[in-house]
């Protein structure tokens, strides 16, 4: 049996690849916008595996399946024997071998490794305590869609170290674009994660209006992450400063736009009059998260498709 592609993190795809999926899901748009069904994965089943809340992982992976002509199938982890401890790699043999394709949102990235491992059919990452590399393959997406090419811009993250800034960070690499990243004190960048191609990609900044300066795209995330709920009030006084207002965003470049994957507390990460403002993509790279994962879904498990 050919062993299947997964996409844990931005890395298991070769840069050549995410060109293509930029350029497919441009196209899996286009057409969409123009009525046109496009129905490349009918008779395929997707299982959705969900241990933490999701809106738009969620409807994005289903409508963007169904879409495609295939079916979807939600397990809540917690209404599955995975909650009484089946084991991972018992119930990834199970699901692998009647769904065509898995996407799971959950705490671990070990998790989402373990089950890839033992599974017959690719396997997503829908989000872990980590990564989350379906929204930056969506983000950059989104961006090139508006300003273009993202090689050779800066991106400014300001806020926390969380999954969204490592997804960044891979991406950073990859598509060869600088990240100006300002995080508070004590929450600093595990550079044990990095590779020496990522270090050199990243600059970091003690003031977050620092980071801000002339970057193209300006972008945070939640003091708390999913699962980090018991470090809530303690966030909330470190991470007073690192929020993107309008004095952050008028020290971007003069076409800088603001993005965050959401949901947002407006108030805190970011202003109202930012996220609400007219340089926010915020709606449309919400929207995007489907078009994005229809070209991954297609290209996992039918390689390249012609795209004209
Ligand atoms: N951005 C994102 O992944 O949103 P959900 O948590 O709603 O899926
Ligand atoms: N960093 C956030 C992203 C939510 C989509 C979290 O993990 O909760």
């Amino acid at each position: 049996m050919m062993k299947p592609r997964h996409f844990l993190t931005l890395n298991d795809c070769s840069v050549d690849e995410l060109h293509y999926l930029f350029k497919r899901a441009a196209w899996i748009k286009a057409r969409l916008k123009r009525g046109e069904p496009c129905h490349t994965l009918s008779d395929k089943t997707l299982a959705m595996i969900f241990e933490k809340s999701s809106t738009r992982t969620r409807v994005s992976f289903e409508v963007g399946m169904l879409q495609l002509g295939g079916n979807v199938l939600m397990l809540s982890a917690g209404d599955t024997q995975i909650a009484r401890g089946e084991p991972v790699k018992d119930t990834s043999r199970v699901i692998s071998s009647m769904a065509d394709i898995v996407m799971i949102r959950t705490y671990a990235q070990a998790m989402v490794e373990e089950f890839a491992g033992y599974s017959r059919v690719p396997v997503i990452n829908g989000l872990t305590d980590e990564y989350h590399p379906c929204q930056v393959l969506a983000d950059v997406f989104t961006y090139q869609e508006h300003r273009g090419p993202i090689t050779g811009k800066a991106v400014a993250w300001i806020g926390d170290t969380n999954n969204m800034l490592y997804s960044w960070i891979n991406a950073s690499a990859m598509l060869n674009f600088k990240m100006h990243v300002s995080t508070p004190p004590g929450y600093a960048i595990d550079d044990s994660r990095l590779t020496d191609a990522e270090h050199a990609h990243l600059e970091t900044f003690a003031d977050p209006l620092d980071a801000a300066r002339g970057a193209s795209l300006i972008t945070t995330d939640v003091w708390a992450s999913m699962g980090m709920e018991a470090e809530n009030e303690k966030r909330m006084r470190d991470f007073k400063g690192w929020h993107v207002d309008g004095e952050v965003m008028s020290l971007g470049a003069p076409d800088a736009v603001f993005m965050h994957c959401l949901p947002a507390h407006r108030g805190e990460e970011v202003s109202a009059d930012v996220i609400d403002g007219p340089q926010s993509l915020v709606w449309v790279e919400a929207e995007n998260r489907m078009h994005a994962q229809k070209a991954l879904l297609e290209f996992l498990l039918l390689g390249q498709l012609k795209t004209d």
